[in-house]
């Protein structure tokens, strides 16, 4: 039996296909642009992800049987805003996760009607990459396309219906909304009318493992696979990796370095920071999650090395860093502005405490070390909620450089555990698959049977001392170049 695991991310989809034993036979990736129309605009073509899908889920299981493939889930990149007409076409590029155009919808939230109440209502605060703040966006700035919206859906559960056609979501997907009662797992009709939307408007709500269709036959007879194959309600990228890693019982953290840097930790039970920097989420397996998020982690590092150095060898770059803990040089991560912790769409990225000694590989040190710190905020926070937090596990396209795992365990002096797969979503989503089509009874259970350490790399107490000190500065300079960020983005 075999089960398809879709990552649908920022930069590409990644498509897995795992068997019954969580063995994974086959691993595709197909890319897809990214559109910045304005600066700190973020958009994409929900046809592309489609495209992406097919294209890539018929290569996924060429050389197989398909008549095998029981199930497909998915791991989404979240908050998207994707919006049908009546006749399903896509009314506008999708609005994404790390879109910083909606400053003044969030201020309508979190002030004109207050961070308390809306916290009340969801869980969270508004942050201009969540849903809700878009339609309000484009109820002001685009009110004919508005009139049109039948369908409200996120990025996976555009895919989830282009294969089944039900309009559907899962409950931690529908948690990045702000339009969902986290605590109570359903629609808010109270945010749904502050935004002006109707409950009619948004999906039917599933647990992540719940079966929510089969494929159509027309579309099952164009991938190439039964139309009996189920169609699974999936997660959010980070819940459907924190399955993926087995971060799933209570206190477990993981670190995600990916085009986002995300902080996860699982908790059995609701609970909200007072402050709101960290979300709470509903978790792919029934219970809750804190996230905290930086918007741009191996982004960072992939803008520094394509960008601006130009070149593709990472590697490389980075056998040049040769100490860890001296640079003199620091970077703040702020390319899209940040959202935890500082939620801030005008913050912007900078170098600081350049020298005519300044190497390239100082430069390079830097970005790691940047993202490191940014992370760190988040780690912090959860530890000032009393979270111990002492050991991760890394996901990412970030976490295959054992540098950068070095430098995150070192930053946050915790250790850093390898796993024998760190597919993270797209292997989270196709063991949701196999929960849901009944092959184990629970997310814990498919991690626990397939998931083992098989390495953990220790924070050295003499690097983290100098870490230390460093993370102390880096804490200052946000609030020095505050002053100016409003300025700078004038003059963009
Ligand atoms: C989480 C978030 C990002 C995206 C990236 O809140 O915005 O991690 O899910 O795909």
């Amino acid at each position: 039996m075999y089960f398809i695991g879709v990552d649908l991310g920022t930069s590409s989809v990644k498509l897995l296909l795992m068997n019954e034993n969580g063995g994974i036979k086959n691993i595709v990736s197909k890319e897809y642009p990214l559109f910045f129309p304005k600066t700190g605009w973020s958009e994409q073509n929900p046809e592309d992800w489609w495209k992406g899908c097919t294209e890539g889920i018929k290569e996924l299981v060429n050389g197989f049987d398909a008549s095998e493939v029981a199930g497909i889930s998915f791991g989404g990149q979240m908050h998207g805003l994707v919006v049908l007409d009546e006749n399903d076409n896509v009314i506008r590029p999708a609005i994404l996760w790390n879109d910083g155009r909606t400053g003044k919808e969030c201020e309508f939230y979190n002030k004109t009607v207050g961070r308390e109440k809306i916290s009340e209502l969801t869980g969270n605060m508004a942050f201009t990459g969540f849903t809700a703040p878009k339609l309000l966006w484009m109820k002001k700035n685009e009110p004919e396309l508005f009139a049109k919206i039948k369908k409200i859906m996120l990025p996976k559960d555009y895919i989830a219906y282009m294969l089944s056609g039900v309009h559907c979501t899962d409950v931690s997907d529908a948690s990045g909304m702000l339009l969902f009662d986290v605590k109570n797992r359903c629609w808010s009709e109270e945010m749904c009318a502050l935004t002006g939307v109707s409950v009619s408007q948004l999906a039917k709500i599933y647990e992540s493992y719940e079966v929510v269709g089969t494929v159509k036959p027309e579309v099952a007879k164009f991938l190439g696979i039964p139309a009996s194959v189920k169609v699974i309600a999936g997660a959010g990228d980070n819940a459907a990796g924190a399955v993926g890693t087995g971060t799933l019982k209570h206190g477990m953290c993981q670190v995600s370095l990916g085009t986002s840097g995300t902080v996860l930790i699982s908790t059995d039970n609701y609970a909200v920071d007072p402050n709101n920097t960290m979300h709470t989420f509903d978790h792919a397996n029934g219970k809750y999650h804190f996230l905290g998020c930086m918007l741009s982690a191996a982004s960072s590092n992939k803008w520094w090395m394509d960008d601006i150095i130009g070149t593709k060898d990472y590697a490389g770059e980075q056998k040049e860093i040769k100490e860890l803990g001296n640079n003199s040089v620091f970077y703040l991560p702020y390319l899209m502005g940040e959202r935890t912790p500082h939620n801030n769409a005008n913050a912007r990225g900078a170098f600081v405490g350049l020298s005519m000694d300044t190497t390239r590989a100082d430069m390079t040190q830097a970005v790691l070390e940047g993202v490191a710190f940014g992370l760190r905020d988040a780690v912090e926070i959860a530890r000032s909620l009393g979270i111990e937090v002492s050991r991760i596990r890394a996901i990412g396209g970030g976490a295959k450089s054992p540098l950068w795992c070095d430098i995150l365990a070192n930053v946050m002096n915790v250790k850093v555990d390898k796993i024998n797969c760190e597919e993270g979503p797209g292997y989270g989503a196709a063991i949701l698959a196999a929960v849901g089509c009944g092959v184990y009874s629970s997310p814990e259970e498919a991690a626990d049977t397939f998931i083992k350490v098989t390495k953990t790399i220790e924070p050295d107490a003499e690097v983290v001392a100098k870490y230390e000190k460093r993370y102390k500065v880096f804490k200052a300079l946000y609030p020095a170049i505050l002053p100016c960020y409003d300025s700078i983005v004038e003059c963009e």
